[in-house]
This record gives structure tokens, C-alpha cells and sequence, in this order.
């Protein structure tokens, strides 16, 4: 395997991700796990994150250094560089030529990093400081413009670094660095797929569980679909599942999520609450983006413990809570993250702190595109496994500002002919989400013969592979002036429709 080391990146798990694309396991720990797990875990490799730290800052994450004398070779990406810059006593500049964006790399020498690439690459940069100078040991490979020493390697000390990004997208052979790291360098062997894994999950699961019961809530997306699925394997009637509807959902999403658990994947116990009322109760009046999250959050802890409550009662043994949890939402409200700049709160892992539960998290190693395999390998229908993610506070973040039934019913009506038009035109399948929002600002338009002044609805749709990073889908213009004026015509209170072309980052997904 192959162990990477956060230092707070925003693309950590990026790293992790292109590792295990390759047929390898990697695994993400914080910075400051003990020198003797790492020994004891003795990795056929080691990665050092990116980080948003100056290796000078007062707070920096650092490492223990003897790290570099456990003859396992490590490559220190960005913030990375620099550390090793700093363990290896070399020079490194602060903050004075900073980089932002696509560059151009030129590559200077033959290496076993950089093999196979050409003299001249893109490559994407994002950094403050850089390594200025290195001991004669080091082998400079190549450079930008603004930056001389943009990858290293010193076989002898099997250290490795490159002041880019090369796991992002934009980095475009960035894959074949990770393909020399891992296999030229670390000879790590292919050994990470899916086929095997659901045997072995309900394995797990049964072992664990015994013979006590869990209580699971489920949403009716992909990660908590497959969960419940997998224990539903393990243990059957002793799964409880419980469905909240938070007035938050898409048209129709209520009966099709009952239809699906009850009636085509046949789970015995599927409980589910209408709660809209008491949640758009508590949203009434609230604009900001983190309250309204934080309070959906609350709310949503508050009617389920209450349902756990009552089925506690009924059945004795319920000893486990199941969650869809999977590999990214660990990494990203795990503790190393801290240091990473906070950008949005997903109330999604708040859940079990008040609850004397223990957790059972089967999908907690693995990435979205892993879930969908292993719902594949469980036969969980297509329709379920293809479906966008939707959030936990659903259209709540997607009406920019306050909320009132009016802008949900417009939202939903719009959103519904937005999808229904991608599912005909075999886009959907194409994009990772798409999605429509309101505007909370009425804009004049013309209609018949009369002035209009209504809502804006902005549709968006994005390809991407794990969410960390999205471009916006290139829909056929066609297709958009079709669901443009399919909403115009069919959904009352909006005269204007815009099509959203922002990347992530710097954008998000969702709009709050
Ligand atoms: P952003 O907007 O951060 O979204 O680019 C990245 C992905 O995460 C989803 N998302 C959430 N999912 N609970 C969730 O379960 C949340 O609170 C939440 N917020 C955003 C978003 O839909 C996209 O797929």
C-alpha cells in the first residue's frame, strides 16, 4: 500500500484516489501519526501532501524527521516539497513567487519520476513558497518560468518532489508521475479491486454486529443505498432503516425512495417520517448558508434520535447505527483537516456524537466510483446506482437565501424538467450532477404582452469524478434552449434562465 500524509490539502484524498485508480491501496493519515504506526504499517510508499501552511509558519504541520531514514521512499507533493526541502536543510523561499493556475513545465533531465513525459507539460500550480536551492545529491528535473526547482529526485536518499499538483486534472500527465512513483519506484504490486470486497464486507459485518441489531438512516442516495444493502445482506430483519423527508426533496423523490426500498430491494424494516413541517418551521426567515445548514443538521439529529427512541422500545437489541459514511467525508472532517481551510459544514457525520450507538461504517474505505462498483456486484438497480448525489440539506442549498414554500415549488418543477430533459437526451448518464437553483432576485422580462418580473433559475451541471473537482458539462446548446423554455412555459414565477460555466474550483458544486 501506499501511505499518504496529510498536511491539510484541499486535494489529499485526490492523491489517494489516483493511487488506487491504479490498482493499488493507499490510505490517508494525518501528519502527526506516530513515527512507530508508520514503521508498523511499512508502506511500499510514502506521499507527503500538498498543505496550505508556509513550512515557516509558527503552526506548521510538520514531521518527525527520522521518517526520511525508514529506506521507503517518499514523494512530497507542493507543501511536501518544501517539508522535505526543510528535513534536508535546503533553501526554502517564502511567499516571495507565488503561482496560480496552468503552467508550463519544462523537463530538464532523465528520471524514473518524470519518465515518459514530454519536455514540455501542463501542469497545474498552486503554491506560495518554493525551494529555492538543494544539496548537490539532488537531481533537479525541471522547471517553470517562475519556479527552478519544480520536481526533484535523489535515488541514493529515495526522495522524491514536485512543486505542482500532479493529481488534479489540470495536471494532464500528472497520472503517469503517480504510475513511476508507484510501480518504478516503490514496486508496489496491483492488488486493489472490487469483485472480491462484498463477501468479505459481510463478513466483516456479521462479525461485528453479532447478534444485535442496527438502525440505519437512509436517503435514498448512492452511499447509503449500498450500506444498507450490504448490511441488508449481513443481517436482514435485524436492519432497520429510517427515511426523513425534511420538506427538502425533489418532485416525487418521497414515493420513489419507499417504492425502491419496499418494493424492489425488499428490505423488511424501511420506517419513514414526514418531517417537512417541523424543518420548514425552523428555516423560516433564516438566509445564511452555514445557519441554514447547521439547523437542517439539528433538526434532522433531533427527529431521528426520536424515531430511534420509539423503535428502541419495540425492539430491544438495537445496538448499531449504519452510515453511508465513505472514504472522503472521513478524510474531510477528519482532524489533519482542521488545518485545511473550512469551505462548507456537511451535517452529514454529526449524526451518532449524542447517541450511545456504535457505528458501523461499511463503505468507510472507499470512493464514490468504488461504491457504485460494489453496487453492482449487489445487484442494486441501475436507476439507484447512476443517480446523481443529492445533499443532505437538499434544495435548501440550492435556493440561494431564505426559503419559502413558493421558491420550493418553483425550484422543484424546474429542477424535475431539467433532469427529465437530461434523462431523454442520454446526458444525464454524462454529467456527475446536474441540478437547477433559484436566485432570490426577480429580473424583468416580456411575456404575451405583458411585463414580467420573476425569479431567475440558474441550471448547472458539472462532470467530475470524486467532486473535489468539476467542470461544467458542455451540453448541447439545443438541448439548453429546450429546457429553457420548457421552464419558461411550464413553471410559473420564472421569466429568465441561465446556464452556469464555472469550474470547481474556484466555484462549488452546489450554490451555498
Ligand atoms: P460542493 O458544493 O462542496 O459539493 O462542491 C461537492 C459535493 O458534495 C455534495 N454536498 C453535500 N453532500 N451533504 C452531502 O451529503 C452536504 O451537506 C453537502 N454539501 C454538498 C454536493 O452535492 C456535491 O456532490
Amino acid at each position: 500500500m501506499i501511505l499518504i500524509i496529510n498536511f491539510g490539502g484541499q486535494y489529499c484524498h485526490l492523491i489517494a484516489r489516483r493511487v488506487r485508480d491504479l490498482g493499488v491501496y493507499s490510505e490517508i493519515l494525518p501528519y502527526n501519526t506516530s513515527l512507530e504506526k508508520i514503521k508498523k504499517i511499512n508502506p511500499s510508499g510514502i506521499i507527503f501532501s500538498g498543505g496550505p501552511s508556509s513550512v515557516y509558519d509558527k503552526k506548521a504541520p510538520l514531521i518527525d524527521k527520522r521518517i526520511l531514514n525508514l529506506n521507503i521512499p517518499i514523494l512530497g507533493i507542493c507543501y511536501g516539497l518544501q517539508l522535505i526541502g526543510k528535513l534536508t536543510n535546503s533553501k526554502v523561499l517564502n511567499g516571495k513567487l507565488k503561482e496560480f493556475g496552468k503552467k508550463i513545465l519544462y523537463i530538464k533531465k532523465q528520471s524514473t519520476l518524470l519518465k515518459n513525459l514530454s519536455k514540455k507539460e501542463q501542469i497545474w500550480m498552486s503554491h506560495g513558497d518554493l525551494i529555492n536551492s538543494m544539496s548537490s545529491d539532488f537531481n533537479i528535473l525541471a522547471s517553470t518560468d517562475s519556479c527552478k526547482i519544480a520536481a526533484f529526485e535523489n535515488n541514493n536518499k529515495k526522495l522524491y518532489g514536485v512543486q505542482f499538483h500532479p493529481e488534479v486534472i489540470h495536471t494532464l500527465n500528472g497520472i503517469k508521475i503517480f504510475e513511476n512513483f508507484v510501480f518504478d519506484i516503490c514496486n508496489a504490486k496491483k492488488n486493489w479491486g472490487i469483485k472480491d470486497l462484498p463477501n468479505k464486507l459481510i463478513k466483516e459485518i456479521k462479525k461485528e454486529i453479532g447478534n444485535n441489531s442496527v438502525i440505519m438512516g437512509v436517503s435514498g442516495g448512492v452511499d447509503s443505498a449500498v450500506a444498507a444493502t450490504l448490511l441488508n445482506k449481513a443481517i436482514n430483519e435485524r436492519l432497520h432503516c429510517v427515511f426523513i423527508n425534511h420538506g427538502l426533496l425533489r418532485k416525487n423523490e418521497e414515493k420513489e425512495v419507499i417504492n425502491l426500498f419496499e418494493n424492489k430491494l425488499k428490505f423488511k424494516h424501511f420506517h419513514h417520517v414526514d418531517a417537512s413541517k417541523l424543518f420548514l418551521e425552523k428555516l423560516n426567515k433564516i438566509s445564511d448558508p452555514e445557519e441554514k445548514r447547521k439547523i437542517i443538521g439539528h433538526t434532522f439529529i433531533q427527529v431521528f434520535e426520536d424515531k430511534v427512541f420509539e423503535l428502541n422500545k419495540k425492539y430491544k437489541n438495537i445496538k448499531f447505527l449504519g452510515q453511508g459514511t465513505i472514504y472522503p467525508d472521513r478524510i474531510e472532517s477528519a482532524q489533519p483537516s482542521k488545518i485545511a481551510s473550512k469551505i462548507k459544514s456537511h451535517h452529514n457525520l454529526t449524526l451518532p456524537e449524542k447517541m450511545k450507538l456504535k457505528i458501523i461504517e461499511p463503505l468507510k474505505e472507499l470512493y464514490k466510483d468504488e461504491v457504485r462498483k460494489l453496487g453492482k456486484e449487489l445487484k442494486i438497480p441501475n436507476e439507484l446506482l447512476n443517480r446523481h448525489p443529492f445533499p443532505g440539506p437538499g434544495l435548501a442549498i440550492r435556493i440561494l437565501g431564505e426559503i419559502t414554500n413558493e421558491k420550493l415549488n418553483i425550484l422543484r418543477e424546474s429542477d424535475y424538467i431539467f433532469i427529465d430533459e437530461l434523462k431523454k437526451s442520454k446526458q444525464y448518464d454524462k454529467t456527475w450532477q446536474a441540478l437547477a437553483a433559484l436566485f432570490p432576485v426577480k429580473s424583468v422580462g416580456v411575456m404575451g404582452d405583458s411585463r414580467t418580473y420573476e425569479y431567475i433559475i440558474s441550471l448547472r451541471a458539472v462532470t467530475s469524478v470524486d467532486a473535489m473537482t468539476a467542470d461544467w458539462a458542455k451540453i448541447p446548446n439545443e438541448l439548453l434552449e429546450k429546457i429553457s423554455n420548457r421552464i419558461i412555459n411550464e413553471v410559473q414565477g420564472v421569466n429568465r434562465v441561465v446556464y452556469d460555466i464555472t469550474q470547481k474550483p474556484p466555484s462549488t458544486i452546489e450554490y451555498e
